[in-house]
């Protein structure tokens, strides 16, 4: 009996100490969170800037605290943010480019309401002002979105640096990719799997919506005109229906509260899975959980599970962010402005 109930505690502690501020020393989360594939190259390590700029991290800290402070949306930005760069060729600023010719990924239509380049910017001249053409520009996407779900009151997890920025946009795999609001529940789940994230992790990344807002034409079909049918979607809850569909019908360019109108609890949490279960969810993509026990039961899972949910989405958000890096001398560039190649 003893020997389970320290079980038990030591569990619980474990789980605490991923939980837990970023004063808990990264590197001793470290082992327990990160796969073990991508360690042995030395260009992708646990605080790769400690040499060469050891102000790396703390300045990315301190700029989006300072920022966070006058205006709470950019943490949602940037956490959306890392997510389209990440999924587009990996995790190699590709999204921050400005279009020299053509069209760049940020101009394709998925990508044409993201925000929080200019966060991005201004980290990065920060940091190009104390150690120049050091740091890359992917690191501090994905370090600062880190930091933005940490203060939206999600989880602190550690990531390895290193990456190296793209040499190219590519705006037809970003058009062709990133999901669509109305994608079908296994046409969305097939862009994660052929990224190797597996139901639950998907449903768990889909738990950043707990936080945000969406513009009213993202969603307006679904609350009056659903699938071509001139009536709303017969899944959504009649009282939600009515006050979400008044508040876009007086502004159609309004926004609305992504984590769902019904939750009470602001921020980051498990909210957003209850809000599902209880046919509360605003985005079509996402109530779309809701239409299949495979992901249904993950949904409810994580709605009644804190812990859990944390947890699997630190491991979840450390994948991500390590999809298709660019690592080492010979690949990519670092970029002394993240929206263009050097010259
Ligand atoms: C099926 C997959 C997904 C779809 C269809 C989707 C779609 C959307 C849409 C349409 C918006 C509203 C944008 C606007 O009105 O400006 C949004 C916002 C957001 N998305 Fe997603 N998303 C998906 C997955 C993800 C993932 C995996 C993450 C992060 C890990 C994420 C993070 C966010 C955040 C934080 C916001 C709020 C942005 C803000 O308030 O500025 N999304 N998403």
């Amino acid at each position: 009996m003893m020997k389970i109930l320290s079980f038990v505690f030591f569990a619980v502690a474990v789980i605490l100490s991923i939980v837990a501020s970023p004063s808990s020393s990264p590197s001793s989360m470290f082992n327990s969170l990160v796969t073990s594939s991508a360690s042995d190259n030395p260009f992708f390590t646990d605080d790769f800037y400690r040499d060469a700029c050891p102000e790396a991290e703390t300045t990315i800290r301190s700029t989006v605290i300072e920022l966070f402070i006058k205006d709470r949306t950019i943490a949602p930005a940037l956490i959306r943010l890392v997510f389209h760069d990440c999924f587009i060729e990996g995790c190699d600023g590709s999204v921050l480019l400005n279009a020299t010719n053509g069209e760049a990924e940020k101009d394709q239509i998925p990508n044409q309401s993201l925000k929080g380049f200019d966060v991005i910017e201004q980290i990065k001249s920060r940091i190009e002002s104390v150690c120049p053409s050091i740091v890359s520009c992917s690191d501090i996407l994905v370090l600062a979105a880190r930091e933005s779900v940490y203060l939206s009151g999600g989880p602190f997890y550690p990531l390895r640096t290193g990456r190296r920025d793209s040499l190219s946009s590519f705006p037809k795999t970003a058009l062709e990719d990133i999901p669509a609001p109305t994608d079908p529940l296994d046409s969305f789940l097939e862009k994660f799997s052929r990224r190797n994230f597996s139901l639950g992790e998907t449903v768990c990344l889909l738990g950043a919506h707990s936080n945000g807002e969406v513009h009213c034409n993202f969603i307006k079909d679904r609350f009056s005109n659903f699938n071509g049918t001139g009536l709303p979607d017969p899944t959504i809850e009649q009282e939600f229906l009515n006050r979400t569909r008044a508040k876009c019908e007086l502004d159609p360019t309004a926004f609305v509260d992504l984590r769902n109108e019904g939750a009470e609890q602001p921020g980051f949490g498990t909210h957003y899975f209850q809000g599902l279960v209880q046919n509360f969810g605003v985005l079509p993509s996402d109530q779309e959980l809701m239409n299949s026990e495979k992901t249904a039961s993950w949904v409810r899972a994580y709605a009644s599970n804190q812990f859990l949910f944390m947890n699997d989405f630190s491991r979840a958000m450390i994948k991500l962010s390590e999809i298709g890096v660019l690592t080492g001398p010979q690949s990519g560039e670092i970029r002394s402005t993240c929206s263009a190649i050097n010259q």
